[in-house]
C-alpha cells in the first residue's frame, strides 16, 4: 500500500461522516423555503475546503445561490484542474415514497451494492461524487503529493439551471484559467465495468398553457359544445410524435450529427443489456425511435417527453367541469449541434399553429443548456482513463450519457478548456428520484482515483 492509499483507509470512518454531515442540510435550489440550507452547505464546504489546505476560499455571491471557490496553487509551471460540482439537491418530494427520511442519511446493503449504500437526496447527484474530490484533495495535500494546481468551484443552482454561472465565470476568467475542468456528477455502467461519459445531451424545457373558455364550466350544461383545453392539450401533444416515434415538429432534426456505422458500432460494445434495464425499471417491454437501441435512445438521439401535466379537477370524488386551462411541461433532451434555443423557437412555432381556433397558447421556456462531447485523445482523457483503470483494474469504455450538464459546454466557450466527465455513480442509484443512494465502493473508489487522476496528469502535461 502507499501513502496515500493508507492515508485513506485511516480516515475512512471520517471522510464517511463528513458526507453524511453534508447530506444532513436540506440544501434544495429550487424551494426558497430551504434557502438558509443552501447557504449553510455552502459555509459547509467553504470550511472543509480551508481545513483540507485551500487558500483563497471565498463564498462567491450571485443573483441567487452562492457559489464556492478555493485554490492551491503548487507550481507556476505545473497544470491546473478546475475541479466543478454541485452543493444543491433535488427537492425531495413526495416524501411519503422515501422508506427513510431523505436528509437522515442512512447506509443499507442493495444487490448492486453489497458494501452498503448511503440513502438520502444528493447521495449521488452531487454532494457525494463533489466531495470525493474534497476528500481527495485533503489526501494529495497530507501525503504531500498534489501534483497539479487546483482549483475549486462549487456552485449552488446546478439543479435550478446554473442561472448565474455563466456571468461569474466572464466575470472570473483570470481567476478559473486551467488546462482542464474535471467534473464527477455521471456515471459508470456498473461498479465492475468502469467507462467515462464522453457526451451529454442538451435541454429545452417549456411549459405551455392551452386556454379555452373564460372560466371553469359545468361538463353538463356546456360539454361537446365547447373546447376543452384538457382534450386538446392531449392531442396535441399526441400529434408532437409519428408512428416511428419521430419527432413531428418541422426542422426539429436538421442540425442533428447522425453517427456513421463505424461510431455507432463503437459505442455499442459498451455493455448494455436490454433486459436487466427493463428489469430495473418494472418494464415488460422498451419503446423509442424506431432504428435506434435502447442505448441509442437514451444518448445519441434527441427526445421529447412530458414532464407533468394538469389542469381540471384532481382532487377526490368527481367534480363535473371543464377547465378553463391546461398545461404541461415538457422536456427535449438535444443531441450534440442542436441548439437549444433554435429547437424551444421551432417548438413555439409548431406547438401553437397546431392548436385548434377555438382556443390559445402560451408557450413559456425554462432553463435550456447546450449538449456536450468530450474528446478521448486528449491528455485529460488519457490520464482519466489511466487511473480508473489502475484503481478498478479495467480499462474504462468511453460513452455517452443521456443527462445534461450544462455548464460543460460554458467551461468550452467562456474558458475555452474541455472537461473530463470522470463521474462514479450508477443509473440504478435513482438521482432525482425518492430513495436516491450512493454506495460506499463508489465514493471510496473516487476518492482513491482522483489523486491517480493528477499524478498523470502533471506526467503527461509536463
Ligand atoms: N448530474 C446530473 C446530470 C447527469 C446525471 C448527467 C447522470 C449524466 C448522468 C445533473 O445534476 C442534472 O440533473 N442535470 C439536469 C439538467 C439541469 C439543467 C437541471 C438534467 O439532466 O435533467
Ligand atoms: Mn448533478
Ligand atoms: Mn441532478
Amino acid at each position: 500500500m502507499n501513502t496515500i492509499n493508507d492515508y485513506i483507509s485511516e480516515n475512512k470512518d471520517r471522510f464517511l461522516n463528513e458526507l453524511l454531515d453534508l447530506l444532513r442540510i436540506p440544501s434544495v435550489s429550487a424551494d426558497s423555503k430551504f434557502k438558509d440550507d443552501v447557504r449553510k452547505a455552502a459555509d459547509f464546504i467553504k470550511e472543509k475546503l480551508i481545513s483540507a489546505g485551500a487558500d483563497e476560499v471565498e463564498i462567491c455571491e450571485t443573483g441567487g445561490h452562492p457559489i464556492v471557490y478555493g485554490e492551491k496553487m503548487v507550481g507556476a509551471d505545473l497544470p491546473t484542474v478546475l475541479v466543478y460540482g454541485h452543493y444543491d439537491v433535488q427537492p425531495a418530494d413526495p416524501y411519503e415514497l422515501w422508506d427513510s427520511p431523505p436528509f437522515e442519511p442512512v447506509i443499507k446493503e442493495t444487490e448492486l451494492h453489497p458494501q452498503g449504500a448511503i440513502f438520502a437526496r444528493g447521495a449521488c447527484d452531487d454532494k457525494g461524487q463533489m466531495y470525493m474530490h474534497i476528500k481527495a484533495f485533503e489526501t494529495m495535500m497530507a501525503t504531500d503529493s498534489l501534483a497539479c494546481n487546483i482549483k475549486f468551484i462549487i456552485e449552488g443552482e446546478e439543479e435550478v439551471g446554473s442561472d448565474n454561472l455563466d456571468t461569474f465565470i466572464e466575470n472570473n476568467k483570470e481567476k478559473l484559467k486551467c488546462d482542464v475542468v474535471l467534473v464527477s456528477d455521471t456515471g459508470i455502467i456498473a461498479n465492475d465495468v468502469p467507462s467515462i461519459t464522453v457526451g451529454l445531451r442538451g435541454l429545452s424545457y417549456v411549459e405551455v398553457e392551452v386556454t379555452g373558455p373564460n372560466r371553469d364550466l359545468h361538463s353538463g350544461l356546456y360539454g361537446g359544445a365547447v373546447p376543452n383545453p384538457i382534450n386538446i392539450l392531449s392531442e396535441m401533444i399526441a400529434s408532437l410524435k409519428d408512428e416511428n416515434q419521430r419527432i413531428n415538429i418541422p426542422g426539429f432534426y436538421n442540425d442533428v450529427v447522425e453517427l456513421t456505422a463505424e461510431e455507432r458500432a463503437a459505442l455499442a460494445k459498451a455493455p448494455f443489456d436490454v433486459e436487466d434495464f427493463k428489469a430495473s425499471i418494472g418494464l415488460s417491454d422498451v419503446e423509442g425511435e424506431n432504428g435506434y437501441s435502447s442505448m441509442e435512445r437514451t444518448s445519441i438521439r434527441p427526445t421529447l417527453d412530458v414532464n407533468g401535466i394538469w389542469g381540471g379537477y384532481t382532487g377526490e370524488g368527481a367534480k363535473t367541469v371543464i377547465a378553463s386551462k391546461a398545461h404541461a411541461k415538457i422536456s427535449m433532451r438535444l443531441v450534440p449541434n442542436q441548439d437549444p434555443d433554435k429547437i424551444t423557437k421551432l417548438f413555439e412555432e409548431h406547438f401553437k399553429s397546431i392548436a385548434p381556433e377555438s382556443v390559445s397558447v402560451k408557450v413559456t421556456p425554462h432553463h435550456g443548456g447546450q449538449p456536450a462531447v468530450t474528446p478521448t485523445d486528449s491528455p485529460a482523457y488519457l490520464a482519466a482513463a489511466k487511473a480508473m483503470e489502475a484503481s478498478f483494474g479495467k480499462e474504462p469504455v468511453p460513452f455517452r450519457g443521456g443527462g445534461s450538464i450544462p455548464i460543460v459546454s460554458l467551461f468550452e466557450q467562456i474558458l475555452n478548456t474541455k472537461t473530463v466527465l470522470m463521474g462514479f455513480g450508477l443509473d440504478s442509484d435513482a438521482i432525482h428520484s425518492p430513495n436516491e443512494h450512493y454506495g460506499l465502493f463508489n465514493y471510496f473508489k473516487g476518492i482513491e482515483t482522483i489523486p491517480l487522476f493528477y499524478q498523470n496528469f502533471s506526467e503527461m502535461k509536463g
